[in-house]
């Protein structure tokens, strides 16, 4: 029998896990290196040659991910959708490369698989899918739920799309996702042989949410022109400014059209969590299939996207091939490389169990409540000092620009200055994000669960402090 590990192994993973985030916070948020430098860095660090101890070897890498990067878990960082890991999927996501379990077969890995299934089944019950006929399985990320988004909707809509591909199709299919929407459809439409041509950007409103009323009129104009609309992708959350697309008005139009009804949700998801924020998607239970990375606002480390699907045995019908190598199915289980693009898998989803099971479903709407009312924060105190929120949305995300800042060819104070300025003085990240109309603005989302009051205040004074320099330098 195998050993079993001890109480103080766990406390160990834990310790570990705990002792690095703090240390993040210690440091910089960020320090710019040139590739140049970077490269030269770890030619000289690393000898792959001759080869060295292990531990060396391990100093060496936690030095470079230390020093060489945009700190991601950093309490102030206020970028894009990167989250502060929680200890325990940290702790969990390094048992899970230890043990490695093989999750292509269903007998190689039933527990593994189990509890994916477990924290997919409770994401599938938040969404509002029916216990007996959801599906789903983790994914790298967001960009491969929304390319399996397209292939499940191709393979539902064109009964010889899976055999005979695009070419037997007699047209050309058409999917529709707002102009704010995630550049991953963009991608997903060219690997799934549709193109570029395929992809419908639908114009938005002033709040930056999918207009229903440019969508129908778009599916018109396509029906009338001979192409094939299939699929409408709504944005729960959207990358640049976390608008939440009028997801209800989308349902009834793809339902009276026939259309597969995708919802990205991939950071936005995380607002069903909370019992306060979880009217703000009502609709996505309508949604034929939804993206939602475990990896964005649940916390838990890279590579867990998770997609969720209302129809039991629609992604096996569009993605499962036979072979002779693989072991012979289990009675009463589905072997996970016949729904999903992947074939072998790391197991992304036993992390997210993890976080899930210690915090509960109290806990998590505790870290999501309480990023959302940082956002709230943020957006007062920008106000306060004078800045002008341009976005609108009930998440942590905060768009924002100020009277002096410009765009403009021979102007020298524009958002991308404040920005090198924050970089540069290490205290905090945000980013620079160009808006539906074309102008740039600085954005700021609320990424850790662990960002404060005085970390929002930090911040604040970090742009003031950046606009203050950029009137020093014109005073001079
Ligand atoms: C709305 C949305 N969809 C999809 C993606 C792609 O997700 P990933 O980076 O996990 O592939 C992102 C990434 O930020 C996103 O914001």
């Amino acid at each position: 029998m195998a050993r079993p590990t001890s109480r103080k192994h766990h406390e160990a993973l834990l310790a570990f896990a705990r002792s690095i985030i703090a240390r993040v916070d210690e440091g910089p948020v960020s320090r710019r290196v040139s590739p140049s430098a970077a490269r030269a860095q770890i030619e000289e660090r690393f000898d792959l040659e001759a080869g060295a101890p292990a531990e060396a070897v391990l100093r060496q890498v936690e030095d470079v991910l230390r020093r060489f990067a945009v700190q991601v878990t950093h309490r102030r960082y206020f970028g894009l959708y990167n989250p502060s890991v929680l200890p325990e999927s940290v702790a969990a996501a390094a048992l899970v490369a230890a043990y490695n379990p093989q999750e292509a077969a269903y007998g190689h890995a039933p527990g593994a698989i189990e509890m994916e299934r477990a924290a997919l089944g409770h994401l599938a019950a938040l969404v509002g899918y029916d216990d007996d006929a959801w599906d789903g399985h983790f994914t790298s990320g967001g960009q491969e739920a929304n390319l399996t988004a397209v292939a499940v909707a191709l393979d539902h809509t064109f009964p010889t799309w899976r055999t005979e591909g695009v070419r037997s199709l007699g047209g050309q299919p058409t999917l529709y996702v707002a102009a704010e929407g995630h550049h991953s459809l963009a991608k997903a439409a060219r690997v799934t042989g549709l193109g570029d041509g395929s992809v419908r950007w639908v114009p938005v409103d002033a709040s930056h949410r999918m207009n229903a009323a440019s969508l129908a009129a778009q599916m018109r104009e396509d029906r009338e022109a001979g192409h094939l609309p299939f699929l409408v992708v709504a944005t729960a959350g959207t990358t640049g400014t976390g608008a939440i697309d009028p997801l209800l008005a989308i349902a009834d139009l793809a339902e009276r059209e026939g259309l597969w009804l995708h919802c990205d949700a991939a950071w936005g998801g995380g607002a069903l969590l909370s019992p306060r924020l979880r009217h703000h998607l009502s609709g996505v239970e309508r949604a034929d299939s939804v993206t939602w990375d475990a990896h964005k606002w649940l916390s838990t480390p890279m590579g867990a996207g998770a997609f969720l699907c209302r129809h039991r045995r629609a992604v096996e019908h569009a993605l499962a091939v036979e072979s002779g190598y693989m072991p012979p199915p289990r009675e009463g289980a589905d072997d996970p490389h016949r729904a999903s693009l992947q074939w072998s898998r790391r197991a992304a989803g036993v992390p997210v169990l993890a976080a899930l099971a210690t915090r509960g479903t109290e806990g998590y709407a505790q870290l999501i409540e309480h990023q959302t009312r940082m956002g709230a924060v943020l957006r007062q105190r920008l106000v306060a000092e004078g800045f002008i929120v341009v976005n609108d949305t009930p998440l942590p995300v905060v768009c924002f620009t100020h009277p002096k800042l410009v765009e403009g060819a021979d102007e020298s104070r524009t958002p991308g200055d404040v920005y090198r300025h924050v970089e540069d003085g290490g205290d905090a990240w945000l980013s620079v994000v160009t808006m539906p109309g074309g102008e740039r603005t600085l954005r700021a989302c609320i990424t850790s669960y662990r960002t404060t009051e005085d970390d929002v205040d930090r911040l604040v004074r970090a742009v003031v402090s950046a606009l203050d320099a950029l009137d020093a330098v014109d005073a001079r």
